[in-house]
């Protein structure tokens, strides 16, 4: 199979797999796609009373992903959506809504296209697994429910968002259950990708310990 220049980070949520993305994105000049954020827009246009094919339609005409050095911001019809997509109904429902064939299907295009020829970081739940089956490089990025609740507890209070420890906690391992078991694209690391457990490590030792690798398949 020949590779092509991209990078998958795959893993649970909260496992840190945003800020690591955004950090190679910086420092590499290379693209970025959340292919959560997709599944999240997804749910949140899910009310539209429209087919799998057309909210695609729509995400295709409509959005626009931009990406700071800081942060990824998602704008639908111009407005700025990006917080309303990180509330926890709407984790919850996007969740719903990516076990189901027909909008993996009808989403599969829109995170190829991502891929411009230069080089792009992927992530998401199967990037490595099966939208990048042919990336340089896969990583599968984790950290025990415990560690990621508490990453999730700070993202959500600093968007000013309400937040009970024992429940996020009780939100993610069901939310892990459910991406792992489902027959479609279950949450699992490509055969060929590096297993990163970042429960003791900071981002810069996650991403020093990536660059690594990177030099390894790119440099
Ligand atoms: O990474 P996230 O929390 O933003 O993802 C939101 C939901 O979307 C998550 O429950 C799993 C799903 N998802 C998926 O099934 N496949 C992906 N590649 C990315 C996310």
């Amino acid at each position: 199979m020949k590779k092509i220049n991209v990078i998958t980070i795959d893993g649970p949520s909260a496992s840190g797999k945003g800020a690591l993305a955004r950090g190679i994105a910086n420092s590499m000049g290379f693209n970025i796609l959340d292919s959560g954020v997709l599944y999240r827009l997804y749910a949140y246009l899910s009310n539209m009373n429209k087919s799998s094919d057309e909210i695609a339609t729509q995400i295709q005409k409509h959005a626009v992903f931009k990406k700071s050095k800081e942060k990824l911001s998602v704008i639908y019809k111009n407005n700025d959506v990006s917080s309303e997509l990180r509330s926890e109904i709407i984790a919850k429902s996007a969740s719903d809504h990516s076990s189901k064939k027909e909008v993996r299907d009808a989403l599969f295009n829109i995170q190829r296209s991502f891929y411009n020829g230069n080089g792009l970081v992927a992530d998401g739940r199967d990037m490595g697994t099966v939208v990048f089956k042919d990336a340089k490089l896969k990583i599968f990025l984790t950290a025990s429910p415990k560690e990621r609740a508490k990453r999730r507890y700070i993202e959500l209070q600093n968007l000013g968002q309400e937040v009970n420890m024992p429940a996020l906690i009780a939100d993610i391992e069901k939310r892990d259950i459910k991406d792992s078991s489902r027959e479609l694209s279950p949450l699992l690391p490509a055969e060929d990708a590096h297993i990163i457990d970042s429960s003791d490590m900071t981002l810069d030792e996650v991403f020093s310990f990536t660059e690594n690798l990177i030099k390894k398949e790119f440099i």
